[in-house]
């Protein structure tokens, strides 16, 4: 076992790869974020940079790179779907990670809030409005105002670790798991 370590000196960068795989490390959700480009198009970005930032008001965020083609609709549009994937959907992951000029052809969706793209079979959706957007070195941070959200209590979510695609797998039950229960249910 290696322990990498990684110093941001100016002089001498870190090698970007080995930065990637230390922020590998923390396993997400895997998401389709969608938008309705003023235009009329539909858009469609895989993303895993998606977190919860608060409850009262429900706000949400996730970050897109600057040289994404698809940037610009989102900021234009002013409204975005979260599709949080279930772990059926791995193909839609990278089908929405793949540049191609229709992503949507063949895909079964319907319109939502703004008319953005909500995905079939999604375990858990969050519609948006944008709040704001907040450069953010080589991303722009998008924060949405949640107006809908909705989730599927049955399926599993699709995960990604380590530059992977992967299952949630639970832990036994162990005493402290409703000391857990109740302290997320305090949470807010
Ligand atoms: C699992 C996974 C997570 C990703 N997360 C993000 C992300 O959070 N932000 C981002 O800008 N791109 C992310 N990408 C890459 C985009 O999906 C990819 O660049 C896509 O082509 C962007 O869409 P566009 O080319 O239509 O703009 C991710 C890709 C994968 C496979």
């Amino acid at each position: 076992m290696t322990r990498h370590v990684l110093s941001f000196d100016k002089a001498a960068p870190p090698d970007s790869r080995l930065f990637r795989q230390a922020l590998g490390r923390f396993s997400t959700g895997v998401t389709v974020i969608t938008t309705r480009a003023p235009g009329g198009s539909r858009i469609g970005v895989t993303a895993n940079s998606f977190s919860a930032v608060s409850l009262d008001p429900p706000l949400i965020l996730w970050s897109v790179r600057n040289e994404a083609p698809s940037l610009r609709a989102f900021l234009d549009a002013g409204v975005f779907a979260v599709n949080i994937l279930t772990q059926e959907q791995a193909d839609l992951s990278h089908h929405f990670a793949t540049p191609r000029a229709d992503k949507f052809a063949g895909i079964a969706c319907a319109d939502g809030h703004g008319g953005c793209p909500v995905l079939k079979g999604a375990l858990a959706l969050f519609e948006c409005d944008l709040d704001r957007s907040i450069p953010a070195g080589d991303h722009v941070i998008l924060l949405g105002r949640v107006v809908r959200a909705s989730f599927d209590d049955a399926a599993s979510p699709l995960l990604f670790s380590s530059g992977r695609y992967a299952v949630a797998a639970r832990l036994p039950n162990i005493d402290a798991s409703s000391d857990l229960a109740a302290m997320w249910e305090g949470l807010g």
